[in-house]
């Protein structure tokens, strides 16, 4: 029996953009699904167009046998769909326990907010799916990874039988998404049927029965896992063979550009993020810093940017302090370049165009601007240039609104914003978060030549295999301190793990 079958569906946005292209799935009631394709190949519409945010242009959706309209995401969750969406729709300003409510509260006389009963309910759900969060705090407040973590609860909550992920693990460090697969796994032992997006082989070999594969915007078949090898899938994901990308950790300048030492950086006002922290860098050196999440990772990225204020401590790029420098000044005067880690929340504004994103930090620059009047043929073919090189898809000629890319499109365009301004130091938080196997070829490529161009690179990752590929020397946080430190060839997921696990008994939040 089928829980899902979509036929024929077609979505066309704006008249011109085929996001999918007579599309046909099924799905069986009780397997976990994985939905697999190029970053723009048309996943999140497809599961978009179930969750009743997109009406399809053309096809029909049957669930459990009966043919229905989906007309919006209220619709959805009555016929007992849900959707962990691949970018966080969660309110900053309200506590855990309230995002996760909202709309589907616990309300007493038609005006109160139970919130002790949801609490509870919470509190059993977390506990039975191993899936913690603080649901008193505020979503402002908490990690990248437990927002996800609230988003899955949200689901729950509403009692689905329907589950979508869409790229759940993309934001969770290794731990995170052991876990989440064992939630996934128990979720199907449940009988719920799952759909789960994700650009990661071994987590589709790990807990999916089928996989289907979607390629710009067509449907390329559906597998079985157990019988399919990875090549066999990437291929068809990608259309061409696939090279690992390596630092060959040969030149690297005396010259050391970045140097921060002994720096305190607060978490929130009770809490020290990072504790006496130093670390220099040198001219076409890759620092990798590693650990868990919430070790310290964010608010290193916070002091170098200038997004945070540092306690003591001071921080010079080529001899000169910029510790209680503007933002502006880090780009402008020291040739700052930084990928940040939330690409919707510091990477993009996304309800302009990408060739405004692209201007976004030197705007005046004499390149972009003289007296004031902005020089928008000069922006625009830098942002052609860029989509053109970076491969950002449906960018339409950089008219495209930021927002109405993919997800790994958004990325893919930061990630070149970044690499093709002119730097001294590059800050790097999470470069592939999100991106295909095809992407994350090229935008390890591209981190490696800017090695080569003599920058100074800080590279922060949960992701191992990218701090082994690309590190020179790698760094272990744990608790705001270093734990430990590997150079050259000592680099190997071994004693990277083993500093880690290490770690995993000492106190922190
Ligand atoms: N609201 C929209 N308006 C215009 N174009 C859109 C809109 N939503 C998606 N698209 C386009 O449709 C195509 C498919 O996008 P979709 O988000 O479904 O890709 P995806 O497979 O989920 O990719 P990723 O792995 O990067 O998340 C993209 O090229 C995107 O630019
Ligand atoms: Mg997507």
């Amino acid at each position: 029996m089928n829980a899902i079958e979509m036929k024929n569906i077609s979505m066309i946005f704006n008249k011109k953009i085929v996001a999918n292209k007579d599309i046909s799935l099924s799905v069986k009631k009780g397997e976990i699904h994985a939905l697999m394709g190029e970053n723009g190949a048309g996943k999140s519409t497809l599961m978009s167009i179930l969750f009743g945010i997109y009406q399809p242009t053309k096809g029909k959706i049957i669930i459990n046998g009966k043919e229905e309209y989906i007309y919006s995401p209220i619709q959805a969750t009555k016929l007992g769909i849900g959707m962990v969406h691949q970018h966080f729709k969660l309110i900053d300003i309200f506590p855990v326990w309230k995002n996760i409510a909202l709309g589907a509260e616990d309300v007493g006389l038609k005006q109160f907010i139970r919130k002790k009963t949801i609490v509870n309910d919470l509190t059993t759900i977390m506990n039975k799916y191993n899936l913690h969060v603080d649901l008193l705090a505020k979503v402002k407040d908490i990690s990248v990874g437990m927002k996800q973590r609230v988003e899955i609860l949200k689901v729950l909550y509403r009692k689905a039988d329907i589950m979508v992920f869409d790229e759940p693990t993309a934001v969770l460090t290794p731990i995170e998404i052991d876990g989440l697969l064992k939630v996934i796994l128990d979720l199907k032992k449940d009988g719920k049927t799952i759909i789960i997006i994700t650009h990661k082989m071994a987590e589709i070999q790990k807990v999916a029965d089928r996989a289907s594969i979607l390629r710009l915007g067509e449907f390329k078949g559906t597998y079985d896992v157990k019988k399919t090898n990875i090549e066999t899938l990437s291929m068809a994901m990608v259309g061409r063979d696939l090279v690992e990308v390596k630092n060959d950790r040969k030149v690297i300048d005396h010259n050391e550009v970045i140097q921060i030492k002994n720096i305190n950086v607060r978490k929130h006002h009770k809490i020290l993020g990072l504790k006496n922290f130093s670390l220099n860098v040198r001219a076409g050196e890759i620092v990798g810093i590693a650990g868990v999440e919430g070790n310290g990772q964010s608010e290193i990225a916070e002091a170098l940017t200038g997004m945070k204020k540092i306690e003591s401590g001071t921080i010079h790029i080529n001899n000169k302090d910029i510790t209680h420098l503007s933002i502006k000044k880090r780009y402008k005067d020291h040739k700052m370049c930084f990928i940040p880690e939330d690409r919707q929340k510091f990477g993009l504004v996304l309800d302009t165009n990408l060739i405004d994103n692209i201007a976004l930090q030197n705007i005046d620059d004499t390149k972009y601007s003289k007296n004031g009047i902005i020089n928008r043929l000069a922006i625009q073919k830098e942002t052609q240039k860029i989509i053109k090189e970076f491969d950002v898809r449906n960018a339409s000629s950089g008219f495209a609104i930021a927002r109405s890319l993919s997800g790994g499109n958004q990325q893919k365009l930061i990630v070149g914003r970044e690499l093709s301004r002119q730097s001294d130091f590059i800050v790097i938080f999470q470069p592939t978060r999100g991106l295909d196997i095809g992407s994350i070829e090229f935008i390890h490529t591209q981190i490696l030549k800017a090695k080569t161009e003599n920058k100074a690179i800080i590279l922060i990752s949960y992701e191992l295999s990218e701090i082994i590929q690309l590190s020179d020397r790698v760094l272990v946080l744990n608790a705001g301190s270093v734990i430990g430190e590997l150079v050259g060839d000592q680099i190997t997921r071994e004693k990277l793990g083993k500093m880690m696990v290490s770690s995993l008994g000492a106190d922190h939040e």
